[in-house]
């Protein structure tokens, strides 16, 4: 939190929402689901490709601003398994620009200690993205602050699929698959998100209100935050009144209590409640 004062400027607003943000109750995990290229473009009469180059910059400013604030983990959609019925001029734009992310990042990647992790089955990328994505992420394996991860050739149905196969197939090699019984821990440890945090807030741009096919397991108690700024427009500023608005919600769990995270809460039951009996 003190290293984002650091680049704010006192007397703007940034400042003022910095202020009002509680440090102890961040978000461990936001997703965002970048959405509006396109129509940020076609408002200025330009093709739908200056939209997505156009979205670069925020990446940039999301990313560095959630390493500043301390944060465990941010998910960025990138590229879900259904924009494959883009043109193919257009997909061959986003590849581009995720190889000019990549080589101009790492600088940037390693300075704020970020380390990288794609999130989906990215081996169907063209193979010289799928190369260099691989770099990337060896070369940041070591970084231990926020946990970039790009959610490429994502689906969440998909990922659930791969789970359960997951699940077989491991019960299968230990000679387990009789009398298999799968329960939420093993799914939640087979999801490419294994060993995160849920996320806490999902961020969606351009006012779309749906979350197509995005971390359907993952956001079952993330507080959803809808903005109609396109996402080439998303700044700090944004951000900051995200998580202004994400700290004013009352997150119950279903139950009564208001806590920060959905394991936190569960752990306070547990002190409470005997597991499974009525109160
Ligand atoms: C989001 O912007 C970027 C990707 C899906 C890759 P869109 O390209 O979906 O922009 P709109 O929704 O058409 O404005
Ligand atoms: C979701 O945006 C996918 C990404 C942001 C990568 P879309 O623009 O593809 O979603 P729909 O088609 O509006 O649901
Ligand atoms: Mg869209």
């Amino acid at each position: 939190m003190q290293e984002l004062f650091a680049t704010l400027t006192p007397g703007t607003e940034e400042w003022r929402l910095a202020g009002l943000l509680d440090p102890a109750r961040l978000p461990a995990h936001i997703a965002v689901i970048m959405d509006g290229n396109g129509r940020w473009a076609k408002l200025r009469g330009l093709p739908r490709a200056a939209g997505h180059k156009a979205g670069v910059e925020p990446v940039r400013e999301v990313v560095e601003t959630c390493a500043r604030l301390g944060l465990e983990c941010l998910t960025l959609y990138a590229f879900s398994m259904e924009n494959w019925k883009r043109p193919r001029a257009e997909v061959d734009t986003l590849w581009r620009l995720l190889r000019y992310y990549l080589k101009a990042e790492l600088p940037r990647l390693a300075r704020n200690n970020i380390r990288l992790n794609v999130i989906g089955r990215p081996d169907s990328l063209p193979a010289q993205a799928f190369r260099e994505l691989e770099e990337t992420i060896a070369r940041t394996a070591g970084n231990t602050g926020l946990r970039l991860n790009l959610a490429i050739n994502y689906g969440g149905r998909q990922e659930l699929t791969d789970a359960v196969n997951s699940i077989l197939s491991e019960a299968r090699r230990k000679g387990q698959l009789a009398g298999l019984v799968v329960d939420e821990e093993a799914i939640t440890n087979h999801l490419y998100t294994a060993g995160m945090p849920d996320p806490d807030l999902l961020i969606r741009t351009s006012g779309e209100m749906r979350v197509s096919n995005f971390l359907l397991w993952q956001i079952a108690y993330a507080e959803l935050y809808v903005t109609e700024t396109l996402w080439p427009d998303f700044r700090k500023l944004d951000l900051l009144r995200a998580l202004v608005e994400y700290q004013k919600r009352d997150r119950r769990f279903g139950g009564l209590t208001m806590g920060r995270t959905h394991s936190e809460v569960t752990e306070q039951w547990a002190e409470t409640v005997p597991a499974g009996e009525p109160a």
